[in-house]
């Protein structure tokens, strides 16, 4: 089994993708919030590109959600923190999210055979899923202001450490991914203070959202593993 690992959304191409398995990963926080709100009952997340994109898609009963900037979009109804997702009523909601690189690195999959959504959340289950699928994989790291994110990295790396223990033949990594292994298997001890430390959590540090990196530095809490799949005009994440 082949496995790229991408480093961000701007160096990925659509055609990298086709026939294979695709890993979303965007810890801080997309992918986060995608699996917080599917495991606190959400019965659908619509990731979308724009802003206007996000009202268009919005029906009666859905929560808007998203961010720019970190910060919740003025008139939506949450942001883009798992906190908000927990403490909300999100159950049997279809909850429609924007942010400014998760859902763009989503989009940018779409002619993968599969699209599964990891973060440290839901890393295990993730990598099993992947593996159960037999196709190469592709891991998109989101990052942030086009550029890669150490806390996307780790999680590659967790990822291609537990996909290697689940798989019998060892994996054709590319450099990169290689690299993400390394990281991961250097920092695995300390991963809040590493993702603490990197330029996205230094962000929100200073935004006030300490909460928000503990929550994301969690480790295999979640067993879900969102996929996105067509419904209607519109892609929807679950984990049906
Ligand atoms: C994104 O998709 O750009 C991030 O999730 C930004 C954020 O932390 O809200």
């Amino acid at each position: 089994m082949q496995v790229q690992v991408i480093s961000s959304v701007n160096e990925a191409s659509s055609a990298q993708f086709v026939h294979k398995t695709a890993i979303i990963i965007d810890v801080l926080r997309a992918t986060s919030s995608i699996i917080t709100a599917l495991a606190a009952g959400s019965s659908g997340v619509v990731p979308v590109e724009t802003v206007m994109e996000a009202r268009a898609a919005h029906q009666e009963g859905d929560l808007l959600c998203g961010e720019r900037f970190c910060k919740k979009i003025p008139g939506f109804d949450l942001g883009n923190s798992p906190d908000e997702f927990l403490m909300n009523a999100v159950k049997d909601r279809r909850v429609i999210l924007t942010t400014t690189n998760g859902t763009r690195a989503i989009h940018k999959s779409t002619k993968a055979e599969y699209v599964l959504i990891a973060a440290l959340l839901n890393a295990s289950a993730c990598a099993k899923a992947a593996i159960d699928l037999r196709r190469d994989v592709v891991i998109l790291c989101a990052g942030s202001h086009d550029e890669f994110a150490i806390e996307d990295g780790l999680c590659a790396g967790l990822l291609l450490s537990r996909m290697q223990a689940l798989h019998a033949a060892p994996l054709e990594m590319d450099d990169f991914g290689l690299a993400m292994l390394s990281l991961y298997q250097d920092r695995a001890n300390k991963i809040k203070e590493t993702i603490r430390s990197g330029a996205t959590g230094k962000r929100l540090l200073k935004l006030g959202m300490a909460k928000d990196i503990d929550i994301c530095s969690e480790v295999d809490t979640c067993m879900g593993v969102p996929r996105l799949q067509a419904s209607g005009d519109l892609l929807v994440c679950s984990c049906s």
